[in-house]
């Protein structure tokens, strides 16, 4: 196991009804002036947006509102924010919604106290050293941002989506209410759980040896994501079946699965070029993706692949052709994607051939190669965009 440093003070509230905490645990984090700050609508549809202003009038709490977080957030709406939260003096920043608004909220709470650019943070110019407290309503089990130090912006000007991570962008609270996961189309809730189980694989697939208890609990996560998204797609309400999925959802990305070893992370870098140029759904770019990157990588390193499919997909080992099991587990991640409705090629996602080329210029722009479990150079990463075809 590698040497770790591992910090993650967000306060978890869980259950049915807990939004209506969220006065009370603003003004536990220090928050006297809030930003509410929330996506397209849907909470306005579902009546949330209504019970949260109830609840933030009723305590007195003043706040300024910026609605219109685009899903994969974009930084012309950053820049409103911040614009917004200093002319206001806002001190504390609260996302209703998904990963999309809890990363726009992350990147106003950092830019809100920075002289510079908030862009420098993704651009890898400066690192977050201030940033307002950010608490959180969470209505989809996807991203995993309301436990992660992690926030991930498109850049209008470039077209570059890119991330920035830092502990002080860790939110204070995040309130989950699975409840409020239930209005969520079904294609939305299954590109959720297919982020979730991405987030586990691009940590289990590491070549960091003897590793078993972030191994194990990978396993658990990605077992529980195959027994509850089909639950929840089945049956939408179904109360403990989104409650699982949520705090899958969060287990999966708040890094406690990950410490210690040496992540991937090639799947949602060569992923995050689909969603800055096509626009597409994040999980739905990672169900297309992600299992071609591990049918190209199986030659070149089955050993992690082999036990994907023995201990997660429980496919029994043929010991005369280990390489055949790990195929067999991939068929049964690539049927599983299939069944919840997911895609699996570029035409379902609207992706192009003709742009494989600058998609990889600029996943490349500024490294040699992409991934560790594999490393892939140029050539490699265009041949996985090619098997999406
Ligand atoms: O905008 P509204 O109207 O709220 O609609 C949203 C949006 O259209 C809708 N939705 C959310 N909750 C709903 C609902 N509709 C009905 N009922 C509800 N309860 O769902 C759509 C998707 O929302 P979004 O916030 O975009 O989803 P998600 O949580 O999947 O976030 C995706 C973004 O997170 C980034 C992705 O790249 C993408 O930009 N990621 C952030 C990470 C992080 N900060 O740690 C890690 C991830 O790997 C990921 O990259
Ligand atoms: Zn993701």
């Amino acid at each position: 196991m590698e040497n770790f440093t591992f910090y993650a003070p967000t306060y978890f509230d869980f259950g049915r009804g807990t939004e209506t905490h969220v006065a009370d645990l603003i003004r536990q984090f220090g928050g006297s002036k809030v930003l509410l700050h929330y996506g397209g609508g849907s909470i306005k549809k579902n009546g949330l947006y209504d019970r949260v202003v109830d609840t933030l009038k009723k305590a007195d709490l003043p706040f300024v509102e910026l609605g219109g977080v685009k899903p994969n957030p974009r930084s012309g709406l950053v820049y409103e924010g911040i614009e917004l939260c200093k002319r206001e003096k806002v001190d504390f920043v609260l996302a209703v919604g998904g990963g999309s608004t809890i990363d726009s909220s992350k990147a106003i709470a950092a830019g809100s106290l920075y002289d510079g650019d908030f862009m420098d943070f993704y651009q890898g110019k400066a690192t977050v050293e201030k940033a307002l407290p950010v608490g959180t309503i969470l209505t989809i089990a996807a991203a995993g941002s309301e436990g992660s130090p992690n926030t991930v912006i498109t850049d209008e000007k470039t077209w570059i989506k890119k991330g920035a991570r830092s502990d002080l962008l860790r939110p204070k609270f995040s309130i989950l209410n699975p409840e409020l996961t239930c209005t969520l189309p079904p294609y939305q809730t299954a590109a959720g759980a297919t982020d979730i189980m991405i987030h586990v694989c691009e940590r289990y697939f590491s070549n960091t040896q003897e590793v078993e208890v972030t191994d194990r609990l990978c396993e658990a996560i990605l077992k529980t994501v195959i027994y509850e998204a089909p639950r929840v797609i089945e049956n939408p309400d179904h109360y403990e079946a989104r409650a699982n999925l949520m705090w899958a959802g969060m287990l999966a990305h708040n890094n406690v699965c990950g410490v210690g070893r040496i992540q991937d992370w090639a799947s949602h870098h060569i992923e995050h070029e689909l969603s800055a140029l096509y626009d597409v759904t994040h999980g739905a770019g990672l169900a297309v993706v992600t299992p071609k990157w591990m049918r190209y990588v199986l030659d070149k390193n089955p050993d992690k692949l082999v036990l994907f499919a023995t201990r997660v997909w429980d496919i029994p080992l043929d010991p005369g052709d280990p390489k055949a099991t790990a195929q067999k587990g991939i068929e049964a991640f690539e049927n599983f994607l299939k069944k919840i409705g997911m895609p699996s090629t570029f035409d379902e996602i609207g992706a192009k051939k003709e742009d494989i080329e600058t998609m990889t210029d600029k996943l490349l722009k500024t490294k040699k190669t992409e991934g560790n479990y594999v490393k892939l150079n140029r050539d490699d990463v265009i041949k996985i965009y090619e098997s999406c075809i």
